[in-house]
């Protein structure tokens, strides 16, 4: 932990007084970016160059419980994870924010995720959310949704969305300090909407979001591009969301994700997280999309494919990609 960061976390806890409780648990569901966040203004305060647009997904996500302990320990979907492992280094580090604010406790963190692991969707995103909100009830602070995005963001960017259900919105903020970027949720429902998840492969990928950004923000000509495109496309898609115009939203989050992969792919080393199967998948969504189906791709940094469409078109969908797995974010 740095200074800048403990200067922060003691801004937002300003206001609050601990009361530590047995335990604390809750739950975050993971989510869908439909504008993607892709590269960093402030690493320690992990504050985002562009604003980010996404989808939770309902019920699929992360429940974490945590409680007071004398060792830190961290079980992961029923595994107690090596207490030098990645994951659990970075749970320690981002519980380090917050031990001085309670008496310098060791913490035990339970944490069940019900994503189907393999399928591409991110789990540090519920997972730091659900960390976050657990750890307000374990101390008692009561802060609000815009405070507790904030702390989650320390932990994952794109957690920052995950404290909301629905569409959210994670503002990049321009303080230098960090109190202004934070996500809220958007008042809209679309209860049609659907997101399909075409599993291609369950292979770890190569390199991970955080360094993959950083090394795209380093060193693709393509990246000084983006900061423009994923602002006008975070416009388009939030009239869309509000006009219910999925064509305009099914478009713009393609064309996101695929100029996203664009710089990526003139990072160097090059970042190719597209797979042979990604390819063909995304070939294939193309002409099924020219023969008359309305239906659309996003992708983050990994091979998996996710399909957007409406509920209408659900059954030719699946008949189109059979195994797909159809997430419906807002039942
Ligand atoms: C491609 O939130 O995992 O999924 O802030 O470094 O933890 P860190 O990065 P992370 O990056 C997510 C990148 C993305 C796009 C998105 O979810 O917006």
């Amino acid at each position: 932990m740095d200074d800048i960061q403990s200067q922060f976390v003691e801004k937002i806890l300003a206001n609050t007084s601990a009361a530590l409780k047995t335990t604390g648990e809750a739950f975050a569901p993971s989510n869908i970016a439909l504008c993607k966040y892709w590269g960093k203004r402030d690493a320690s305060l992990n504050l985002p160059i562009n604003s980010s647009l996404s989808i939770s997904l309902g019920k699929l996500g992360t429940r974490t419980s945590i409680r007071v302990s004398d060792v830190d320990r961290v079980v992961l979907n029923g595994a107690e994870l090596d207490a030098e492992s990645s994951f659990a280094l970075r749970v320690q580090g981002f519980l380090n924010l917050f031990r001085p604010a309670l008496g310098d406790p060791c913490f035990e963190v339970i944490t069940e995720n019900n994503i189907p692991t393999a399928a591409g969707l991110a789990s540090s995103a519920s997972g730091f959310a659900a960390l976050v909100l657990a750890l307000d009830q374990l101390a008692g602070w009561n802060l609000g949704r815009r405070e507790l995005s904030m702390l989650a963001r320390m932990g994952s960017g794109s957690a920052s969305r995950s404290v909301f259900e629905g569409f959210v919105l994670w503002h990049a903020g321009c303080l230098t300090d960090g109190t202004d970027s934070y996500a809220h949720r958007l008042d809209y429902e679309w209860p049609e909407f659907r997101i399909g998840v075409l599993e291609l492969t369950a292979s770890a990928k190569p390199v991970g979001s955080r360094d993959g950004m950083n090394r795209t923000v380093e060193t693709s000509a393509l990246y000084e591009s983006w900061p423009a495109q994923a602002g006008a496309d975070l416009v388009a898609i939030r009239d869309s969301i509000a006009s219910r115009d999925f064509r305009l939203l099914g478009k713009t989050a393609e064309r996101n994700a695929l100029s996203m992969h664009a710089t990526m792919l003139s990072a160097w080393p090059p970042l190719l997280y597209l797979m042979p199967e990604s390819i063909e998948q995304i070939h294939k969504v193309q002409r099924v999309r020219s023969n008359g189906l309305e239906i659309y791709l996003t992708i983050d940094a990994g091979p998996n494919i996710k399909l957007l469409f409406l509920a209408d078109n659900e059954q030719d969908v699946c008949a189109a990609f059979p195994n797909l797995q159809v997430i419906r974010p807002f039942d």
